[in-house]
C-alpha cells in the first residue's frame, strides 16, 4: 500500500508516496523550497501543491520541525512563531502531523539502522536545527527536543547543527568536534546503546564520523534524508482501518 508522506524542513518541503511494505519511495520525491517567511498559510499552500502533484487522495502524513501534540504545534524554533497553537492537521486538510525527528526515528527503527533494536536507541537529525527521537525497546518517547540542550550557555543546535557548519564555514573536522561534544553530553544523560545520525549530513557520514570518538556505536541513518517522508507516511497509515 502506498501512502503520501511530506517532510517540512527549514530549506525544503519534500514529499513522495511511500510503499509501506518496504519503506521505499514509490515515486520520485518532489521538493519545493520552504517559503520565507515560513508562515502557516504559505507552508500549507506548498503541502497542497505536493498532494496535487501526485494526484493523491488517500491519507497524508506530514512532519513538522517543532513539538506537535495531537496535530497541534506547540513550538516553532526554526519556523515562523505564528505556528504555535495551530492545528496543523486541520490546516493541511486532515493530515496526521508529527515532529520531524520522531517521524525519521520511527522509519529508521522499522526499515533502517535501528531495525529490531531493543534497549535505548537515540536518533539525532542534523539540519537547520538538531532533532531527536528517543526509543526504549522500540517505543518512542515523543517530542524530546534534545537539540535545545544547553552547551556552553547556548542551545546545542546553535553550535552543532548542519546550518551552523555552513554558516560558520567550519571544516568537517571542526564541526565533528562540536558534534562529538554534544553526543557525549547526550550519551551521559541517556546511556543509549546506539546513536543514529540522520538529516542531510547522513549522506556525508564519511566526512565527519571518523573524527568522532565515543564509546557508543554511532551509525548514519540507513534511509538517509528520506526517513522523515517514510515516517510521515507510516503515521498516516496508522489512521487507516486494518486491511481485511
Ligand atoms: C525543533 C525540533 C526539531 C528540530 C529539527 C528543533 O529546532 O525544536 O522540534 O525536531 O529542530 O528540525
Amino acid at each position: 500500500m502506498n501512502v503520501l508522506g511530506i517532510d517540512i524542513g527549514g530549506s525544503g518541503i519534500k514529499g513522495a508516496p511511500v510503499d509501506l511494505a518496504t519503506g521505499e519511495l514509490a515515486a520520485d520525491r518532489l521538493r519545493i523550497p520552504t517559503p520565507h517567511p515560513a508562515k502557516p498559510d504559505a507552508v500549507a499552500e506548498v503541502v497542497g501543491q505536493i498532494v496535487a502533484h501526485f494526484g493523491y487522495t488517500g491519507p497524508v502524513g506530514v512532519t513538522f520541525p517543532g513539538i506537535v501534540i495531537d496535530n497541534v504545534v506547540k513550538s516553532a524554533a526554526n519556523v515562523h512563531h505564528s505556528w504555535i497553537g495551530v492545528d496543523a492537521g486541520t490546516l493541511f486538510g486532515g493530515a496526521v502531523v508529527l515532529n520531524d525527528a520522531d517521524a525519521a526515528g520511527v522509519a529508521e527503527l522499522t526499515f533502517g539502522e535501528g531495525r529490531g533494536r531493543t534497549g535505548t536507541v537515540l536518533m539525532l537529525t542534523f539540519g537547520t536545527g538538531i532533532g531527536s527521537a528517543l526509543f526504549v525497546d522500540g517505543l518512542l518517547v515523543p517530542n524530546t527536543e534534545l537539540g535545545h540542550l544547553e552547551l556552553h550557555g547556548k542551545d546545542a543546535e546553535h553550535r552543532a547543527s548542519d546550518r551552523v557548519r555552513e554558516e560558520e564555514d567550519l571544516s568537517w573536522e571542526k564541526w565533528a568536534g562540536r558534534v562529538e561534544e554534544y553526543l557525549r553530553h547526550v550519551a551521559m544523560l541517556f546511556s543509549p546503546s546506539l546513536i543514529i545520525i540522520g538529516g542531510g549530513v547522513s549522506k556525508k557520514a564519511e566526512k565527519f564520523l571518523p573524527h568522532i570518538r565515543l564509546d557508543v556505536p554511532i551509525v548514519p541513518a540507513g534511509l538517509q534524508n528520506q526517513a522523515g517522508i517514510v515516517g510521515a507516511a507510516m503515521a498516516a497509515a496508522k489512521k487507516l482501518p486494518p486491511p481485511r
